[in-house]
């Protein structure tokens, strides 16, 4: 048995941003972590950290789906790391596995925290991608809330992001039509020549709100699901295009995080449309899903073996970037999954 420390560096989460997240918001500690690991336990280093908008939700002082995130400890995440040492039968040094231990270097986990990752069949960063939370997300928001049919058409909000960029293609395989709205013209040119969309909207190249109603109107001809990652202008923007029991996911507001969550400005809007088409609105949790994850990976996990599901990574380089990966979400600066390599 080993008797050695270890230098552990922390983000921890200090103050509570009533705007933009940032540094300011944390503390980057060095601490001292015991090596000697008892029955079970496992110490592994991190390799990549999660960076989810769902950090800023729970950030916020009031009770969102749980309490929120406390001040004074690691930031909580997802983490692919490595296994250093061992006393678990179940796992060896070297294995890589992904876990739910936070923005640290390291962290001394029990063997049941821990899920061992087949380096054979995908890279290790699927599995907090595709392959992990928001595939879940993508996947049984879309075909458990949408029931999506061949002929659908789907509008997906936030398409060129972690979760919107799979429930584009999962949609496509539905055989629905579908279409993305994303900032900038790269990801819309990514949405329409790499995800093979039948149309792309640029939402900051329409700064009145009436004319990007007209622009969704004009290429999509009305709209039979909308996923929402985003809320704010885009969703009033589509809402009223909405056909006949059309199936509206709201899976997340990132529009809205940065303060509007805890003081709207407006109530909700234009839910008139809901009643004139008889549609549904669903929030959709992936935590609901997670005794599901296997139903899902049964299906998808081929898909990307094969290559036939394109995942889009943003890998930033570098520990002490964490914050400011996680400020750089909601400035769009990321294509597909973001991820903090240590
Ligand atoms: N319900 C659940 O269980 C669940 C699970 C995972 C994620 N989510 C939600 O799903 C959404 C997407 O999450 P993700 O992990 O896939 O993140 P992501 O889409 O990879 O990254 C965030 C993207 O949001 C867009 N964005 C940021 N601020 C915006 C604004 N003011 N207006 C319009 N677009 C904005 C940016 O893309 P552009 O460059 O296109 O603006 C940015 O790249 C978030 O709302 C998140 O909270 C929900």
């Amino acid at each position: 048995m080993q008797t050695a420390t270890i230098l552990n560096r922390q983000w921890i989460y200090k103050k509570r941003p009533t705007g933009r997240v940032g540094s300011e918001h944390y503390e980057l500690r060095e601490t001292e972590l015991r090596s000697e690991l008892a029955v079970n336990e496992v110490l592994i280093e991190a390799r990549y950290f999660s960076v989810d908008p769902y950090m800023r939700i729970q950030q916020a002082e009031r009770n969102t789906w749980e309490a929120p995130h406390p001040l004074g400890i690691v930031q909580r995440g997802g983490v692919v790391g490595q296994v250093v040492n061992s006393q678990s039968a179940a796992f060896v040094p070297g294995d890589w596995v992904v876990t739910f231990s936070g923005w640290q270097t390291h962290a001394v986990c029990h063997a049941g925290e821990l899920q061992k990752l087949n380096t054979e069949a995908a890279s290790v960063t699927t599995a907090l991608g595709v392959l992990g939370m928001p595939g879940r997300t993508a996947w049984f928001g879309l075909m458990d809330a949408g029931s999506p049919k061949p002929g659908d058409v789907v509008v997906v909000s936030g398409a060129a992001g972690a979760v919107g960029s799979l429930v584009v293609q999962f949609a496509k395989r539905a055989g629905c039509r579908v279409y993305g709205i994303a900032g900038g013209a790269d990801k819309c040119r990514f949405l329409v020549d790499n995800l093979r969309l039948d149309g792309a909207i640029d939402y900051r190249a329409f700064s009145a709100p009436a004319e990007l109603s007209a622009e969704i109107l004009r290429q999509t001809g009305g709209v039979d699901i909308y996923f929402d990652n985003v809320g704010g202008r885009i969703t009033d923007a589509v809402i009223p295009h909405i056909k006949k029991r059309a199936r509206i996911i709201i899976c997340g507001a990132i529009s809205q995080y940065d303060g509007g969550l805890d003081n709207p400005e407006q109530g909700p809007r234009f839910l008139h449309h809901i009643l004139f088409q008889r549609a549904t609105i669903q929030g959709i949790l992936a935590r609901d899903y997670t005794h599901r994850m296997d139903e899902m990976l049964a299906v998808v996990a081929p898909w990307v073996k094969n290559g036939e599901i394109y995942f889009a990574e943003t890998i930033v380089d570098g520990f002490e970037k964490l914050p400011d990966a996680l400020n750089s979400l909601f400035e769009g600066k990321n294509l597909g999954k973001l991820l903090v390599r240590a």
